[in-house]
């Protein structure tokens, strides 16, 4: 059991779901955000800070013994801010962690480091990244941190490739990428549960049947995500009509992403 757990990002859309999905992870859930977080309970402790500030990011990791690391740009951006917050708060983060104590953590990845691997063939977490653009890019540079930071000085990061973590699947590419909020509680608490973790890429994904991703590498941290997309399949298939056989949406597991434009 860890005593106290750091969230980044907790203002935001999975900071807010997780919340109070992992109140069970740590008596203290120290919650930060450069923006500020809203309404903390008892045993919620609220840092506002910027990524961005060498010297807050060491306090705000000093005294916790894990982290899950969703704090950033979150989506294509101009190169400041992605630099800012994914960059330079990246190298911020792991050198407090460094310092202080080796937490254990988790580092929120996305699909779009590997946005440029064709959708018609399962990819595992050995293939070379292939990111999408600027924000697919900063995430392969965190993936590379963190793996540096392990050979080097021992501090485990699970890098957690997330696919489309939302309330549903609302289009025919999430009906492969869709990560159910309760499967990535239950991966996080995976990640901080195991005796061993090492520096594992892992596919967030739940049990989809169109997944694109095999994870079966990381089979033996025993995360067995339960929801699966198909479910929602009628639905999609209602809501939306199909993309075109050639468009970025089907071509790609980055789908529009790999189309964007580099944002000035
Ligand atoms: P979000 O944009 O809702 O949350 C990110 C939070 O980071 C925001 O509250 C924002 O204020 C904060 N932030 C931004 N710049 C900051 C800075 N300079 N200093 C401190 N905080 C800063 O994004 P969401 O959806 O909650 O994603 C969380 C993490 O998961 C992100 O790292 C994102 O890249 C990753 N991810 C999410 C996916 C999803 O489906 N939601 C898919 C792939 C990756």
């Amino acid at each position: 059991m860890m005593n106290r757990l750091l969230m980044t990002g907790a203002a935001g859309g999975l900071g807010t779901q997780m919340r109070t999905r992992l109140k069970h992870l740590a008596p203290t859930i120290r919650l930060s955000d450069i923006v500020e977080v809203t309404d903390p309970q008892a045993h919620e402790e609220v840092v506002t800070c910027d990524l961005g500030d060498k010297d807050a990011v060491e306090e705000l990791v000093k005294g916790c013994d894990g982290i899950v690391h969703f704090g950033g740009v979150a989506t294509e951006h101009p190169w400041d801010p992605i630099c800012n917050a994914n960059i330079s708060g990246l190298v911020y983060l792991y050198e407090a962690a460094r310092k202080h104590g080796h937490p254990r953590i988790m580092f929120a990845s996305s699909n779009h480091a590997v946005g440029f691997h064709p959708q018609n063939k399962v990819i595992d977490n050995t293939v070379y990244p292939q990111p999408d653009g600027l924000y697919g890019v900063s995430k392969v540079f965190g993936e590379a941190l963190a793996n540096a930071y392990h050979s080097k000085f021992g501090i485990e990061t699970a890098i957690v490739r997330i696919g489309s973590c939302f309330p549903k699947p609302t289009d025919h590419r999430m009906l492969s990428t869709w990560l159910s909020y309760d499967d990535l509680a239950g991966l996080i608490g995976r990640i901080f549960d195991v005796p061993r973790l090492g520096c594992p890429i892992i596919y967030g994904v739940s049990n989809n049947t169109a997944s694109f991703w095999d994870n079966r590498q990381v089979k033996w941290m025993g995360w067995q995500p339960k929801d699966n997309a198909e479910d929602y399949r009628a639905e999609v298939d209602a809501a939306k009509s199909k993309p075109a056989k050639d468009a970025p949406e089907v071509l790609w597991i980055g789908g529009a992403y790999t189309a964007d434009k580099i944002h000035e």
